[in-house]
């Protein structure tokens, strides 16, 4: 009989048509993992989860006593319960390093769009309201290089960030993260900062750090009241890193000069969220990832994960190792 395993948006359609050929595949598109019946029937016999940002709490856990393996078509897994998963001797995985350029080329094509205000004026144009031919001061953007990018989380997104702006905009890349990197200090002559200063000294502040219990809301009112008030933020980790009401009150009070996002704080976003309205903020549906090759390139190496996991063998990207320490012992 063929394993069982639950597979949820997103996985691409090639990966899912081999895991198909392999294992008996549900496959939900959205799904309310508490009420929904097809859900709770089938996740009663799954051995395997894969997908992205399903939230795997204790009750889902309480459900699906066949479980080993959670993997993630994700670099992030904020969505995933670990201390829960470790009680229950389930492995966890995600997809590290595919994606790393990939999402350093968006959070850096946010952070041109949004200083020199590209879809504002794309709308500009469309609209018929490009009438004179020099625009007016009133149009102008604010230089990207040369300026200093405070980058808040140095891991491997952060300096492929750190690496297209020292390299590619001369840019003066200052950065604060749990801990010090010496290669980044090295390769893109990083300087590290305490938060605060870090804060106060950037003309871009971005914040590609993971959500942990640590970054929750770690921006809010003060750490905006910190920044520059000619300061853009550019948000391409999770929404929840934001105290967004305090960033909604931070553009309306003049007190940074505009954002970037590609997260929210609910997503998909209200849209009704005054964000919306703000000419000075570029939003983008968390596409951090969403290219074609990487998409594909990450639900491969996500099914990689679930299969070495139910074939017995221990995942490359196994998030909470104690689990398999706990096997072989
Ligand atoms: C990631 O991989 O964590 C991206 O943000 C997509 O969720």
């Amino acid at each position: 009989m063929k394993k069982k395993i639950i597979a949820y948006n997103r996985v691409e359609k090639p990966v899912l048509e081999d895991l198909q050929k392999k294992y008996d595949v549900q496959f939900f598109k959205n799904i309310d993992t508490k009420n929904d019946p097809d859900f709770l029937k089938h996740v009663g016999q799954a051995e395997g989860i894969i997908g992205l940002e399903l939230e795997v709490d204790r009750e889902l856990l309480e459900r699906a006593p066949h479980l080993k393996i959670v993997s993630n078509v994700s670099v992030g897994y904020n969505n995933l319960h670990v201390e829960e998963l470790n009680k229950r001797n389930i492995m966890a995985t995600n997809t590290p390093g595919v994606l790393t350029d990939t999402v350093a080329d968006t959070i850096f094509g946010i952070l041109i769009a949004t200083a020199r205000r590209i879809p504002e004026l794309d709308q500009f144009v469309k609209n018929g309201e490009w009438v004179t031919e020099a625009v007016g001061e009133e149009h102008f953007g604010m230089n990207v290089h040369h300026k200093k990018l405070g980058i808040i989380g140095m891991g491997r997104i952060g300096q492929a960030i750190a690496q297209r702006a020292h390299f590619g905009f001369d840019m003066d890349i200052l950065y604060h993260s749990r801990t010090r990197k010496p290669d980044a200090e090295e390769k893109f002559a990083a300087t590290y900062l305490d938060l605060y200063a870090l804060l106060r000294e950037s003309d871009f502040v971005c914040l590609i750090t993971p959500l942990t219990p640590e970054t929750k809301e770690l921006i809010g009112k003060r750490e905006f009241q910190l920044m520059k008030k000619s300061a853009i933020f550019i948000n391409g980790s999770r929404g929840r890193t934001v105290v967004e009401q305090d960033l909604i009150k931070a553009l309306q009070n003049g007190e940074i000069a505009a954002a970037g996002l590609d997260v929210f704080e609910k997503e998909p976003v209200d849209p009704n969220n005054p964000l919306l309205q703000m000419k000075n903020v570029v939003t983008t549906p968390h596409i951090g990832s969403s290219t074609h090759e990487t998409e594909l390139e990450m639900s491969e190496l996500a099914a990689y994960n679930l299969e070495e996991a139910l074939n017995g063998r221990k995942p490359p990207n196994l998030i909470n190792p104690s689990v398999w320490n706990g096997k072989k012992a």
